[in-house]
Order: structure tokens, then C-alpha cells, then sequence
């Protein structure tokens, strides 16, 4: 072993090993499957963009700006961001493309923010997500939101809370955030710590912050619905009355703003009661209605959701839910005692077959060679030895029962009708 320390992953990332990185794997082909019924293909786009892409699109004040984002200069002077998340990425692709419209398309990403690493929070946490642009329907919202829910439902999560507002268009979010600001000015004295000073950047952040003094201001101040106009209003009805002609539960919550200076309109959030607190949000999303002009494109309408993996992989835990969505353990395992590698064949043929099969290596004992089968998971082993080799015949071996070493010997070319037989029983 040499003397230099071992290097570890970086403080807040972690790396994802079999089998719990099947879990991972059922997860997402889930999503991706979810995303193809709903009419979404698969966008991918740089880890990194230029920082405008998030100042502009995120909002330059908004905490992940400010406080998480990894900035970093290239080598020939760029300056550049890590993604702290999807959205702006994806409609700086759309405005950079300009596919036909309604494009609708899906992800799979890490994503990295300087956060205090703690349970469910990261610096490089994993998004399965949504976006589509086009339209401000809100048949569309409906949609967007239904996908996550039935997703959600059908990984077998049970204690998921789907809680939505509007924020109105830019002109009642700005109406809105002039009346808020005034009464800010007035009370600032009673607001929290970070806040009392801080609150001019962003006030809208303030409806976000838990402690007992901004909650009791916010609480006395003007609340977002009563500056909705009619339109937004409608519009707002028609999502919530679409989602209840669906059977998808919701909740109105007025202060639900979310982090970014993006959205317009619809916003929610869904919330699973099986995880702690302060990361319980296990998805969220909403309308921005004028990102892509924001980052220079045509004026587009858009609305989009994101969901963190570790956090659907915590909640499912938390509500016992531990089985992957897609079987990732091993059909077959051969051993081969012959000393001249036969298992390479076999194994060639097996997996020709759609069998999973795997082997030991180095011309182990068979002793060495059962041990390895054993702990690798298969269903069954197949034995060949020299006299198996010579006689045209193999052994195969249960190594999930009970018996003492059940087993069956076949012909060599009967193989793989027999695993499959005996797989499938
Ligand atoms: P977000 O709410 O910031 O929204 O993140 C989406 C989800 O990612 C959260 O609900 C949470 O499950 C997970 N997440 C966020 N930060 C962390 C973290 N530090 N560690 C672990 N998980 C985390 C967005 O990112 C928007 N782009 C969503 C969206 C899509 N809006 C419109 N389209």
C-alpha cells in the first residue's frame, strides 16, 4: 500500500455504488419513460454556461447566485458557471435553437450548489426535470404538474403533498412586489437578522424565510392574491380546476414564491411528510413566462418542474420503499475449472441469450470460485470442470435454495433453453 493519504469525494458530493445505484437506475428509466408518454424527448446541455445564463436567467440576487453557484474562469479568461440547476440552461438551448414550438423536453442532470452539506441537501445533488415552452395554456400546467404526481405515485411514494400559487405576470408580480417592498421599509426594524438590512435585494425571498419575526411581517402585509389581475386569476383557475377534474389533490399556499426570479404564474412545490423540515421539498416547478427573453430570445411562454433524486431516494426510504424499479441482480454465474477458459464462450452465449451472467477470473480454485458466485448475487451457477468439458455436459446449481446443492446436469447445447426454463420458474 503506498504511504500518500487517500483522496475522498468532495465535501457534499458522494459517489453511488451497486446496488444502491440500481434504485438510481429504476428511478430514472421510470422518469424517462414517464416523460416519452408525456410527449417529452431528451434535451442534454452543458454542465457549465456562461454565468449571464444564471444571473440573468435565475436572477443575479437570488440566494443560489449570490451565495451557491460555482464560478470559475477557464483558461482563456471565460467566466463560467457550474449549473446550480436546469431551467436556464435548457431555454438558453431553446432560444439558441429555436425548435418548433411546443417543445417539450426532459433531463437528467447533477446539479451544484455551495450549500451546508447536511441530509438531503448537497453540493452536487442529481434533477430529473421537465421543460416546455410555447404556450401559456394552462391545459399545459395541468400536464406538467400531473406528470409529476402520477411519477411520484407510481415509484410507490404515498405521503406527498402537491401545494401551488400563482405569482401573477410580471406586471401583478411587479405591482406585488412594490406594495411588499413599502411595507418592508415600514416594519424593518422587526425583521430577522439577515434580513432587517438584506431585505431590499430581493424582497420577495422575505414570504420564504421561517423565522417567527419575517413570518409575523409578511403575515400582516399585502398577500399575493389580491394582486392577481383577472386574467391571471382565470388563468390560475383553470390550472387548479384541471388538476381536480383529474383527481390530483392540491393546496393553495399564497407564499409559496420559490427561489428564482424566473417565475410568473403558476408555482408549486411537492412535499413529502415522510422527510424532515427543511428538505422535504421533493420537486418543484412553475411558469416563466419571460425567461427566454430574458436570455435574449423571443418572448415565450414556459413552464417546467424539477425533482431532486437523492431526496425521492430519501423519501422513498423513509416510507419503506427500498426496492429498486428494475431488477439489476445477476441471472448466472459460470465456473470454470477447466484451465483453459471456457467461460468466455459460455458467457458470450448466455449474454447473446439476454441472460445477466458474469464469471470469476485468474483460474481459481473452485472453492475460490463458489465463494465469488455466491456472494454475487445470480440465481444459478453453471459448473464446468474437465470431465464436464469432455463428456459435452455442464452442471447448473441453484444457489438460492435450500437443498443441499440441487442441481441439474445438461447438455452442453441445451444450455440456454434450461437457464431460461429454470429463470423463469
Ligand atoms: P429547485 O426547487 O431549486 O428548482 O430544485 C428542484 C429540486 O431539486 C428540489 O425540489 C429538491 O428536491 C432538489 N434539490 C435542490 N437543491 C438541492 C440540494 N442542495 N441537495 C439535494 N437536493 C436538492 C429548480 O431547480 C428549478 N429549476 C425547477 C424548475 C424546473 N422550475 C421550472 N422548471
Amino acid at each position: 500500500m503506498s504511504d500518500a493519504p487517500a483522496l475522498r469525494a468532495p465535501t457534499g458530493t458522494h459517489d453511488v455504488l451497486g446496488p444502491e445505484s440500481a434504485r438510481w437506475e429504476g428511478l430514472i428509466a421510470t422518469f424517462a419513460q414517464f416523460a416519452y408518454r408525456y410527449g417529452f424527448s431528451l434535451v442534454l446541455t452543458p454542465m457549465f454556461e456562461d454565468v449571464g445564463v444564471f444571473n440573468r436567467g435565475i436572477g443575479e440576487h437570488s440566494d443560489v447566485a449570490t451565495k451557491e453557484m460555482y464560478v470559475f474562469e477557464d483558461r482563456g479568461g471565460r467566466r463560467y458557471a457550474l449549473r446550480p440547476e436546469g431551467t436556464a440552461s435548457v431555454v438558453r438551448a431553446f432560444v439558441q435553437h429555436q425548435p418548433v414550438t411546443p417543445w417539450k423536453a426532459w433531463y437528467v442532470t447533477p446539479a451544484f450548489r455551495y450549500e451546508r452539506p447536511q441530509a438531503g441537501r448537497y453540493r452536487q445533488h442529481h434533477q430529473l426535470g421537465v421543460e416546455a415552452l410555447g404556450t401559456d395554456d394552462p391545459a399545459l400546467d395541468v400536464e406538467v404538474i400531473t406528470l409529476a404526481w402520477r411519477f411520484f405515485q407510481a415509484l410507490g411514494l404515498r405521503r406527498v403533498r402537491l401545494v401551488i400559487n400563482s405569482m401573477g405576470h410580471e406586471e401583478c408580480r411587479g405591482r406585488f412586489v412594490a406594495a411588499l417592498s413599502a411595507h418592508l421599509a415600514a416594519n424593518a426594524s422587526r425583521l430577522c437578522d439577515e434580513h432587517r438590512e438584506g431585505w431590499r435585494l430581493n424582497p420577495l425571498r422575505l414570504l420564504d424565510c421561517k423565522r417567527d419575526e419575517c413570518v409575523a411581517v409578511t403575515a400582516e402585509g399585502p398577500q399575493l392574491p389580491d394582486y392577481l389581475c383577472d386574467d391571471c386569476r382565470a388563468h390560475f383557475a383553470r390550472v387548479t380546476e384541471g388538476l381536480a377534474a383529474l383527481g390530483v389533490p392540491s393546496t393553495r399556499d399564497p407564499r409559496l414564491v420559490r427561489g428564482f426570479d424566473y417565475y410568473t404564474r403558476t408555482t408549486f412545490e411537492f412535499v413529502a411528510d415522510a422527510l424532515d423540515g427543511a428538505q422535504n421539498a421533493i420537486g418543484g416547478g412553475g411558469r416563466y413566462d419571460g425567461l427566454a427573453e430574458q436570455l435574449g430570445g423571443p418572448a415565450m411562454s414556459g413552464i417546467g418542474f424539477a425533482s431532486g433524486v437523492e431526496r425521492l431516494l430519501l423519501a422513498l426510504t423513509a416510507e419503506g420503499e427500498t426496492t429498486p424499479l428494475v431488477r439489476r441482480t445477476l441471472d448466472v454465474f459460470v465456473v470454470d475449472t477447466t484451465g483453459h477458459d471456457v467461460a468466455t464462450t459460455m458467457l458470450d452465449d448466455l449474454r447473446g441469450a439476454g441472460l445477466a451472467a458474469d464469471r470469476a477470473y485468474d483460474g481459481r480454485s473452485m472453492k475460490a470460485q463458489m465463494r465469488v458466485a455466491d456472494r454475487s448475487g445470480a440465481r444459478l451457477a453453471v459448473l464446468v470442470g474437465p470431465r464436464e468439458e469432455v463428456s459435452g455436459q455442464v452442471t447448473i446449481r441453484d444457489l438460492r435454495s435450500e437443498e443441499v446443492a440441487p442441481q441439474h446436469v445438461v447438455a452442453r447445447h441445451d444450455l440456454v433453453a434450461t437457464l431460461t426454463r429454470l429463470l423463469t420458474k
